[in-house]
């Protein structure tokens, strides 16, 4: 069985407590990709250290020369990009073109922030008295903590890790546990894209102990996390205590509105996407759909004929559409939800269980569900399910479904099908999310714009974009005379 090392001070270690924990496919579980080695607190502390002294020389070198070497790890990353698409269905479960996608997505990231090394940092403004320059500069802040979960195993790592690198910071990333080799892949080409060493660390293992030391550390002043809302606050709290910046990507509860005017084959296939794709375990994923009444019965009836039409089965098999959710513990949630839906007598439109039979024996799958007529104060339409699970409501107007929409503690992402442009740009005005999409699907993002929630689904200090710039980096302000 292959084992896979930590990357510390630039090179590949044991961890020192010999400890090691067998990464298992989700669609097979006899399937047993390697072992990954379980960080200690002591691999961290020594990380950080590494992070520590890896940070003025990293900060020296021209901020170009550092674009340069991310257009390097962008190449490299595109050269091996099947074989990472296969390491991430075959870990993670989502089918093998979805895997494909996001790992192009991951080359599109890092030659995005690539380019932002030759855009300004920083500014030249004017100034109240004579021979005087006033200017801003965008410097680095340091070491930078990242904490990434396992449903985009390499696009989320990596849009924290580009910028954060690009603006001079150095980094140590714990990935989650259940997708170790995506983020092997990162580090391997990162370290032969020519990082000079220490300033890209990786950390293996468990929430509670490489997590937790990493997030307790007090020379990671900078952090970042995307997951769920109980672990990111805990973080919150831990870095505003010794004065240092969180940034906090966590749940969502994202809504469609479909209004009588719909095109009905994208309205039927923007919420069938958003909801079913990845198996529903995106934190932008579709979960509520509020339909206005007089395409509500044309709407779900052909929704739920679509829905039973998908294929579930292993993500590296070409003719699936939807592939096991990434753990045992993971479908025990979304089951949960489903039986909570079926006591409380919610119409179940199709789905509802999980498949059982002999071809899904051996990985954790669950049928995709359609619940129908679903109250908007229930369980299924108030908390994050994970899951390929979408509940239906009919609504009598625009203002009822924005109302609808957004009566949820979350706030990130949301779609309305539509061709009226004026109810689109009422959606757009009353709609109380971070990200907007109109006649698409609720997922999806681009690298060149700020991505992040309003409410509780964020520390409202979005990614990506020129908004990463803010996040990671501080500005120092010059104030030049010259007198004559
Ligand atoms: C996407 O919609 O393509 O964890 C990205 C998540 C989000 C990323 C979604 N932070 O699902």
């Amino acid at each position: 069985m292959k084992r896979y090392q930590l990357l510390i001070d630039g090179a590949w270690i044991d961890p020192a407590g010999g400890e090691w924990e067998a990464n298992v496919n989700p669609a097979n579980t006899d399937d047993v990709i390697g072992e990954f080695a379980v960080a200690s607190a002591q691999d961290v502390n020594a990380a950080v250290e590494a992070a520590q002294r890896a940070f003025s020389v990293w900060r020296a070198m021209p901020m170009v020369k550092r674009g340069d070497i991310l257009y390097k790890a962008a190449n490299l990353l595109e050269a091996r990009l099947e074989e990472v698409a296969q390491a991430m269905t075959r870990e993670e479960g989502k089918t093998l073109p979805e895997a494909r996608g996001e790992t192009a997505r991951g080359v599109a990231i890092l030659r995005y922030f690539a380019g932002e090394a030759s855009q300004p940092d920083g500014e030249v403004y004017p100034t109240a008295l004579p021979n005087r320059m006033l200017f801003t500069r965008r410097e680095p802040i340091g070491v930078v903590g990242l904490i990434t979960p396992w449903n985009f195993p390499i696009a989320i790592p990596l849009w924290k890790i580009a910028p954060a690198l690009v603006y001079g910071n150095t980094v140590i990333l714990k990935p989650a546990e259940l997708t170790p080799l995506t983020a092997w892949h990162i580090a391997d080409v990162l370290t032969q894209a020519g990082l000079p060493k220490g300033v890209f660390n990786l950390i293996t293992g468990t929430g509670h102990v490489a997590g937790s030391t990493l997030v307790a550390h007090n020379a990671v002043k900078t952090l970042s996390f995307t997951g769920s809302n109980a672990v990111g606050r805990e973080i919150q709290r831990k870095l505003i205590e010794r004065g240092g910046k969180v940034q906090l990507e966590m749940g969502g509860k994202n809504p469609v509105v479909v209004l009588d005017d719909a095109h009905l084959d994208i309205a039927v296939e923007m919420v069938t996407r958003g909801a079913m794709k990845s198996t529903g375990q995106k934190c932008t994923a579709t979960s509520r759909v509020f339909v206005q009444k007089g395409i509500y019965k044309q709407f779900s009836e052909a929704l739920v004929a679509r829905v039973k039409s998908l294929r579930v089965g292993d993500g590296l098999d070409p003719n699936t559409y939807l592939g096991p959710v990434v753990s045992r513990e993971q479908q025990q949630n979304v089951l949960e939800y489903l039986q909570i839906g079926q006591q409380q007598g919610v119409r179940l439109g199709t789905g509802g269980a999980e498949l059982m039979s002999e071809a899904y024996a051996k990985g954790f799958y669950v049928q995709p569900t359609v619940f129908l007529d679903v109250d908007i104060n229930n369980r299924l339409m108030q908390e994050e399910i994970f899951g390929p699970v979408v509940g239906l409501a009919p609504v009598d107007n625009l203002e009822d479904a924005i109302e609808a929409a957004n009566s949820v503690p979350y706030g990130l992402s949301a779609a309305i099908i539509s061709q009226d442009i004026g109810k689109i740009m009422r959606f757009i005005d009353g709609i109380q999310v971070g990200l907007v999409h109109v006649n698409d699907e609720t997922a999806g993002a681009e690298p060149q714009v700020p991505f992040g929630g309003f409410k509780d689904s964020s520390s409202h200090s979005p990614e990506q974009g020129k908004a990463a710039r803010e996040f990671y980096t501080q500005v120092k302000t010059v104030y030049l005379d010259y007198p004559t």
